[in-house]
């Protein structure tokens, strides 16, 4: 199949329009059969339930092209769990994990030509999303929803590639206690928004929120989880039930234990100790591991001995496994390939 002209090595982390994408719609209390369409135009009631109270969660995941010329997403049964998770305590409907891996399968299949090349850095990022959008005024939530998947190809989530980011602890609050920072919601991202724009024009890459009940605690950034690395050489990562399980996070920590045979630790991390990390590094789908060289906290800076100008040596093992896994380079653990026939 002959691949879309496009300038893999040099595309940011933007939108470009696909061929195909996936919609179900659910209504009367149950999921339609669902199929691929090449509108990527929604319309929908000015009360859309998801235009007054937001009522939208959505997931994250990647196609790769691997060594050998295969398509391959990474892990997509969690992304399945989690969407369903998410729609649990949004009050939408659950999608059967059959029906979220086939609007996958249909999906990169039927935009193949815009999976990036091996070798070229770029993925085709897959965000499937499931919103309310019958007519609701009052406070409560949709009866009709739809579900659906669309395909982009991406480069690096930051400009600059792996080059090591500058954060600021930042005073906004990203998730209460209580609330839906564990879950894949919109309406955390839009939380989001004002902080990040202000941590920009300060000249900061990102955002580092604090726990809002105690801010000691370090939690996570508007779209990534942290990671550091101690002096000592062990894998440490927040525990806490306002962030978002990362999926990439979670298969780190298998690989740094059992690929790399390092110690790993899932622990409450207080700001305080960040001074004694060797390295630090922000996790995610689109992130995938992103270094962090150092964290402003006000009149604070804490610079983490692997610099500015490259990623600490654990953290680029830990990349270089992961991708390699995902890339098809290094064998993965069962279950976690799903190859797009
Ligand atoms: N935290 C937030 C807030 C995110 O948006 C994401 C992205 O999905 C992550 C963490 C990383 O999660 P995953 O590794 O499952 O992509
Ligand atoms: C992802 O990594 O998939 C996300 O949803 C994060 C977002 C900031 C793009």
């Amino acid at each position: 199949m002959e691949k879309k002209n496009i300038d893999w090595g040099n595309i940011g982390f933007g939108y470009i329009k696909t061929d195909e994408r996936y919609v179900s719609t659910y209504k009367d209390g149950k999921w339609d059969e669902g199929g691929l369409t090449q509108d990527s135009m929604i319309t929908m009631s000015e009360c859309a339930c998801v235009l007054q109270y937001a009522q939208t969660i959505f997931e994250g995941l990647k196609a790769y092209t691997t060594e050998d010329g295969r398509i391959v997403t990474f892990r997509p049964d969690l992304n399945a769990e989690r969407l369903n998770q998410s729609a649990k305590r949004m009050e939408m409907p659950e999608l059967p994990t059959e029906k979220f891996l086939e609007s996958i399968r249909e999906v990169v299949s039927a935009n193949a030509a815009y999976v990036p090349p091996y070798g070229t850095g770029a993925t085709l990022y897959l965000r499937p999303f499931m919103f309310g959008i019958n007519p609701v005024i009052g406070v409560k939530p949709a009866t009709e929803f739809q579900y659906r998947v669309f395909a982009t190809p991406v480069g690096p989530y930051f400009k600059g590639g792996i080059k090591p980011l500058t954060i600021r602890v930042t005073d906004f609050d990203r998730a209460a206690p209580n609330g839906t920072g564990h879950i894949k919601a919109g309406l955390n991202y839009a939380m989001s928004l004002h902080a990040i724009v202000d941590a920009h024009n300060q000249g900061y890459d990102e955002n580092m929120y604090l726990d809002a009940r105690t801010r000691t605690k370090v939690e996570e950034t508007g779209g990534a989880n942290f990671i550091f690395v101690t002096k000592d050489g062990k894998i440490v990562t927040p525990k806490s039930d306002s962030i978002l399980p990362s999926i990439t996070r979670r298969s780190l920590m298998y690989v740094a234990e059992k690929y790399l045979g390092l110690e790993t630790e899932t622990r409450e991390v207080y700001l305080d100790e960040l001074k004694d990390m060797a390295e630090c590094g922000l996790c995610g789908t689109a992130a995938v591991i992103s270094p962090v060289g150092k964290i402003v906290n006000h009149d604070d800076e804490i610079c983490f001995p692997s610099g500015m100008d490259e990623m600490g040596p654990v953290t680029k093992k830990l990349y270089d496994t992961l991708t390699g896994i995902q890339m098809g380079r290094i064998e993965a653990p069962e279950g976690w390939i799903f190859e797009i026939k």
